[in-house]
């Protein structure tokens, strides 16, 4: 895993949105897969910047969203497809026929998932995968207790997620308890993983992700797995690594090389 410390949740937006960008540029009809909660907001908000000044464009991007609600309609307000619309699609030049989130409204919840993993497939797989985390360790509805190499299915949210994501709900107002969500074994076959984390209160889950075992009580521990996972989080969200140091050694490091490397083509 590539450990990556910022400052600050700003700096981690702008280093993950750029990861982002430049993967567009690189491959323009790129396949992303795309997260919910708080903590991509500020990504976004950069992605449209990008996508409105011109540096970037999504018109041969297709994406595909971790999860969403089990019996939530698109339209409702608390939906993760709403989320998305509102937070990136209807601000980019994306065509909405490629954005794929989980049907929250299937009649048919299991057959939706086999048919959501063959989508995936069928788009010849995701180039890049962004992530938040729970405070239990979380990634995408994988919640403790997840089967590493499982795929997209219905997930039951533990009482902590629902807690969590009470605040996005008026009182009273039904609250999903259910959900589809890419299994872990989905989001491992990813070709790369975006992990962003910023705060004191993920800094248990990130402690269990880089320095815990691989067990499925750490969901996001799977990433250990993955052959280009990177994780990037603020000092807040750092504050329980044991190793920090020697993560920021090896991300210096890692960038002399890259100028080195740079240096070389440029002759
Ligand atoms: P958050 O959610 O970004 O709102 O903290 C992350 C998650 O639960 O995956």
């Amino acid at each position: 895993m590539q450990i990556v410390i910022l400052r600050d949740s700003a700096e981690v937006a702008e280093y993950g949105a750029n990861l982002i960008i430049n993967q567009l540029k690189r491959k323009p009809d790129s396949v992303l897969g795309l997260a919910t909660g708080s903590t991509p907001v500020s990504l976004y908000q950069r992605l449209v910047a990008a996508n409105q000044a011109g540096e970037i464009s999504f018109k041969s991007v297709t994406s595909f969203n971790l999860d969403e609600y089990l019996g939530l309609d698109a339209d409702h307000p608390q939906s993760y497809r709403h989320f998305m619309n509102q937070q990136l699609f209807d601000a980019i030049d994306i065509d909405k026929a490629n954005t794929h989130v989980p049907p929250g409204d299937a009649e048919d919840p299991i057959a939706a998932c086999e048919q959501y993993e063959a989508q995936i497939q069928a788009a010849g797989g995701i180039d890049i995968q962004l992530l938040g985390i729970g405070r239990n360790g979380h990634i995408g509805f994988n919640e403790p207790s997840s089967g590493l190499m499982s795929r997209t299915r219905v997930k039951t949210l533990t009482k902590a997620t629902i807690e969590d994501n009470a605040r996005f709900f008026a009182q009273g107002e039904y609250q999903p308890h259910l959900s589809i969500t890419m299994g872990i074994g989905t989001i491992l076959d990813a070709k790369k993983v975006l992990l962003l984390a910023t705060g004191e209160n993920k800094a248990e889950a990130i402690r269990a992700t880089v320095e815990g075992a691989l067990s499925a009580a750490c969901p996001a521990s799977a990433l250990q797995l993955h052959r280009d996972a990177v994780l990037v989080i603020d000092e807040a969200a750092a504050s329980k690594l044991a190793d920090k140091d020697f993560y920021k050694h090896i991300e210096a490091e890692n960038q002399l090389l890259q100028a080195r490397l740079a240096a070389l083509k440029a002759g």
